[in-house]
């Protein structure tokens, strides 16, 4: 990937927490102009700890960039506040779907506006108009929707905020299949129609490598490979650890699967 056609580039981070817990080494991304890149790894790997450090939420958990760079359309942005980042149009989706239960649908929409005043209506039909299951509850209280629309509405109130890139945390955890086909469908739009980055943490494999055209794979605060899509869906690697597939594309036993996370091949 070429270099200046990077929106963001992180410059071989380490973060720590508490000063001196390391949890990120030495790690390198970047996300092209209008592109999506997946984020990739096991749990505990250090992608939410990544896309904190990014839109700064990082200082709320004593966390912090203590070596590298983090830049965002060219301005060093790793020892901003996470109010300041987010001004600049990085809004993170955190994970769990966290939306205010008490609030209507609507209102937790236009919560994620106010970081933008003007335009709000123009902002709310645009919202809709992916979401339209989302307007037909949009005087449901939060707390009652399904868990697919709760992800709607945070991956809703984001917009609102006009981001210039988004970073999403898990959108597909413990949704129905159906759902996540839908969410993912319309994620793919706000990239391509919106023409908004996305930065995609991920653990269903198959389906990021469908959705973004260039991933990362994290593995204990390291990034151990990236590539296009297309060769990582080859890798036979990745076809073992992550897809589940054997070389004949048969599923994997568990203990197949464990004896190989010991032996972690390319990950030396
Ligand atoms: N606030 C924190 N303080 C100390 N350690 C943390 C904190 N948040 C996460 N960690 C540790 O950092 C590592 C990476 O966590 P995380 O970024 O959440 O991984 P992932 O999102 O890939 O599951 C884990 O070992 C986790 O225990
Ligand atoms: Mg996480």
């Amino acid at each position: 990937m070429a270099e200046n056609d990077s929106i963001l580039k992180i410059n071989n981070i380490e973060v720590r927490y508490h000063e001196v817990i390391l949890v990120l080494k030495g790690v390198s991304i970047a996300v092209p102009h209008g592109g999506i890149v997946a984020l990739l790894g096991a749990n505990g790997a250090g992608k939410s700890t990544t896309l904190k450090a990014i839109s700064g939420l990082l200082h709320h958990e004593e966390g912090e960039v203590t070596d590298g760079s983090i830049e965002f359309v060219g301005e060093r942005i790793h020892k901003l506040g996470a109010e300041q980042i987010s001004k600049r149009g990085i809004i993170q989706i955190i994970e769990g779907r966290r939306v205010f239960e008490h609030l209507t649908v609507e209102e937790n929409l236009m919560v994620g506006g106010h970081l933008r005043p003007g335009g709000l209506k123009e902002r709310l039909d645009i919202v809709y108009h992916y979401f339209p299951r989302l307007k037909e509850r949009r005087n449901v209280q939060a707390g009652f929707v399904s868990g697919g629309e709760q992800q709607m509405c945070v991956i809703g109130r984001a917009m609102m905020a006009k981001p210039k890139l988004m970073l999403l945390d898990e959108p597909s955890m413990g949704l129905a299949p159906l759902l996540i086909k839908e969410i993912f469908e319309i994620i793919q739009r706000l990239n391509r129609e919106e023409k908004i980055p996305i930065l995609l943490v991920e653990q269903n494999v198959k389906l990021a490598l469908t959705v973004a055209p260039y991933a990362y794979v994290m593995e204990n605060g390291r990034i151990v490979m990236d590539d296009t899509s297309e060769r990582l869906k080859e890798n036979p690697d990745i076809r073992d650890f992550y897809l589940g597939l054997t070389d004949v594309g048969g599923r994997k036993s568990f203990r197949d699967v464990k004896h190989y996370k010991r032996r972690k091949r390319w990950l030396t």
